[in-house]
């Protein structure tokens, strides 16, 4: 997909002149260390990478939105009065939801023509859905003249997921689509929003990323559990600690003193955000003196907390990440994002990526009878118009 490509298409579905035609794109993520820790008020330090969603399109003089996504190969159109959401198509929801908590900021748009694609692979955990959200958004910006600030669409975009698409998803996907820099990891305190972008200088290291190949099913079910069982440990530690507002806000020395209150499940999925929170803080300390080996490690300790306390990793997960410790140059391997399936990230030596290639395809399709995909990523630029 790119930009000649999308034009082509808009012409073809809209029959359109295109003289006015706007062209925006929004990255997909990998997030480098601290998972699960975006909806506890935590750390994340998560790249844009070079997939994108690239969205063209115009006004229209009505309140008609149509929209065609090349990769269904499906149309929809809808009123800007009366949207609802879509039970058979579901990619428009994402859409849609931004356009509804666009107007409920009484912003003052009006219909558009659209049409979007893109090169993220659906279901990988690579936040194709925040692309497409944080894609729709900083189109109608730009067409509608709007002003609204970035930290104001991020959030809205959110609100989208949350409410419209009905995942109770974090900030941090749409965050770094929006504002990730390229060679740059983003920082960012989910507390209070505020962030910095860190130079991501690997040296002889590279970030690799293997997907499963299986898609994240238990997802949107079993994140939505995992949040809702954190939001259970707060209201509970909330009577020995009634200043806490998130995970976030309890020390671990707090935490060691008032765990009994939670069953055991409940005290393993907060030891997780906990320590994650800490492993992130530690993996920006360990960049700043270049010391990679130990971003490594962390990355790795991040991985087992995760298929452990938090229970989100799968057999594939584990088999990919096993089978890339295994390979020389590799100094961290976990899974990314929400879990159950999609991707992991690995720090693996630039001189040995051929290697690891090959030897990740051939080991990884033996044990579980899929083919995995392996793409190098660096950090690249948030959302922008093209
Ligand atoms: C998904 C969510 C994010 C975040 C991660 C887990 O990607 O969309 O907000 O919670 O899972 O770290």
């Amino acid at each position: 997909m790119n930009l000649k490509r999308i034009t082509a298409v808009y012409k073809d579905i809209f029959d359109g002149e295109s003289k006015n035609l706007l062209t925006v794109s929004a990255p997909g993520r990998i997030n480098l260390i601290g998972e699960h820790t975006d909806y506890n008020g935590g750390f994340v330090l998560p790249i844009a990478i070079d997939r994108n969603i690239y969205m063209a399109g115009e006004k229209r003089n009505d309140r008609i939105i149509r929209v065609y996504s090349i990769d269904y190969d499906q149309n929809v159109q809808f009123d800007l009065d009366s949207i609802q959401f879509n039970k058979e198509k579901i990619w428009v929801n994402y859409v849609a939801g931004v356009i509804k908590s666009l107007l409920e900021t009484s912003a003052d748009i009006n219909g558009a023509d659209i049409v979007f694609g893109g090169d993220i692979p659906e279901g990988a955990g690579l936040s194709s859905s925040a692309a497409l959200e944080v894609a729709t958004v900083y189109f109608f910006k730009i067409l509608f003249d709007l002003e609204i600030s970035s930290i104001e669409m991020i959030k809205l975009c959110q609100k989208a997921e949350n409410k419209f698409v009905g995942v109770n998803c974090g900030i941090m996907d749409q965050f770094v689509s929006m504002l990730g820099e390229k060679d740059h990891a983003l920082f960012l305190d989910c507390r209070n929003l505020s962030y910095e972008n860190i130079p991501l200088k690997l040296g002889e290291f590279n970030v690799v990323v293997c997907n499963t190949n299986v898609k994240r099913e238990l997802a949107g079910s079993e994140y939505n559990k995992r949040r809702a069982t954190c939001e259970r440990a707060v209201s509970s530690l909330k009577r020995s600690l009634p200043q806490i507002e998130t995970l976030r806000d309890v020390s671990m020395k707090e935490f060691e003193k008032y765990k009994g209150s939670l069953d055991e499940i409940t005290q393993k999925r907060c030891k997780h955000v906990l320590y994650e929170n800490k492993r992130v803080l530690d993996a920006i300390k360990a960049l700043g003196r270049n010391d990679i080996l130990e971003f490594g490690r962390l990355m790795n300790e991040s991985h087992e907390s995760l298929k452990k306390n938090y229970e989100v990793s799968c057999l594939e997960l584990d088999t990919m990440v096993n089978i890339a410790r295994s390979i020389n140059g590799v100094i961290g391997a976990r899974m990314t994002g929400g879990g159950f399936g999609g991707c992991t990230v690995n720090i693996v030596k630039k001189k040995n990526i051929n290697n690891f290639r090959s030897l990740i395809s051939r080991e990884y399709e033996k044990r579980t009878r899929i083919k995995p995909q392996i793409y190098i990523c660096n950090p690249e630029n948030g959302s922008r118009r093209l």
